[in-house]
């Protein structure tokens, strides 16, 4: 399979790499069952790159039952080290606004009854990981770093809610989350990381802001639609072909 440089998650919005070349589907089924859908590994000027559907790529897998650790485990397989994770938010916070492109540095987890651990398998060791800051520090340093030089804006750190969906929140609970200082909200980002880190991987979060959270915009009434879900994501995610290439230069 040689070598594959980075393993890339994508979210809601977010079910192909573009410009991905010579691509070779996979379906690695691991000890943790199967992934979402296909590992579709492909080049990118000249250098390999993993592109896996978190949601499924006909969206077909709400958060609390992505299957998260045989998505990772299926990453590793086939050689991928660092992990660039795609992940569609609410914006809590005000520099979070829709459109907005994060590299947040710490999360809180709400989320209950998934699968969280790699531990649960008989036989497995029982790990306590440090998970002091969540995402591993050097490859956001370098996202941070190749986002600067391909001009392309984005926010450094930020704490990132995971909650349980596939609901949107209450303002209440969104105006909890702000008091407990976090900055943005999804679905998907735990336990994700977390096994991450258990697995040994390198692991980044890209948050693509889709709208304002429940109560937090400046219309504090506003309905979330899909549709524009699906607008701010696409148009925020313009630079994300730019970031991964620039990821794999390095
Ligand atoms: N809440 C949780 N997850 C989300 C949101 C939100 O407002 N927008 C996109 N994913």
């Amino acid at each position: 399979m040689g070598d594959v440089a980075l393993g890339v998650i994508g979210g809601t919005g977010l079910y192909a790499l573009a410009g991905l070349e010579d691509v070779e589907s996979h379906q690695p089924v691991t000890r943790y069952g199967a992934p979402s859908g296909p590992v579709r590994i492909g080049t990118l000027d000249g250098r390999r790159v993993a592109f896996l559907a978190r949601h499924g790529e006909g969206h077909s897998v709400p958060p609390h039952l992505v299957n998260y650790r045989a998505n990772l485990a299926a990453l590793q397989a086939i050689g991928v080290q660092q992990v660039l994770a795609l992940n569609t938010v609410g914006g809590i916070g005000e520099r979070f606004g829709p459109r907005v492109l994060a590299c947040p540095d710490q999360l809180i987890d709400y989320t209950w009854g998934r699968v969280s651990t790699l531990c649960e398998e008989p036989g497995s060791e029982v790990l306590h990981v440090d998970f002091g800051d969540p995402y591993t520090p050097a490859l956001r340093t370098k996202v941070l770093a190749v986002a600067a030089d391909e001009g392309v804006v984005l926010v450094d750190g930020g704490c990132y809610g995971a909650t349980q969906g596939p609901r949107l929140e209450t303002k209440a609970e969104i105006a909890r989350m702000r008091r407990d200082g976090c900055d943005l909200v999804g679905m998907t980002g735990m336990p994700e990381a977390g096994l991450a880190r258990e697995l040994g991987l390198d692991y980044a979060c890209l948050a693509i802001v889709a709208n304002w959270a429940a109560g937090a915009g400046p219309d504090p009434d506003e309905v979330i639609t899909l549709e524009d879900v699906l607008a701010n994501v696409a148009a925020a995610s313009s630079g994300i072909p730019a970031l991964v290439r620039g990821m794999l230069a390095r």
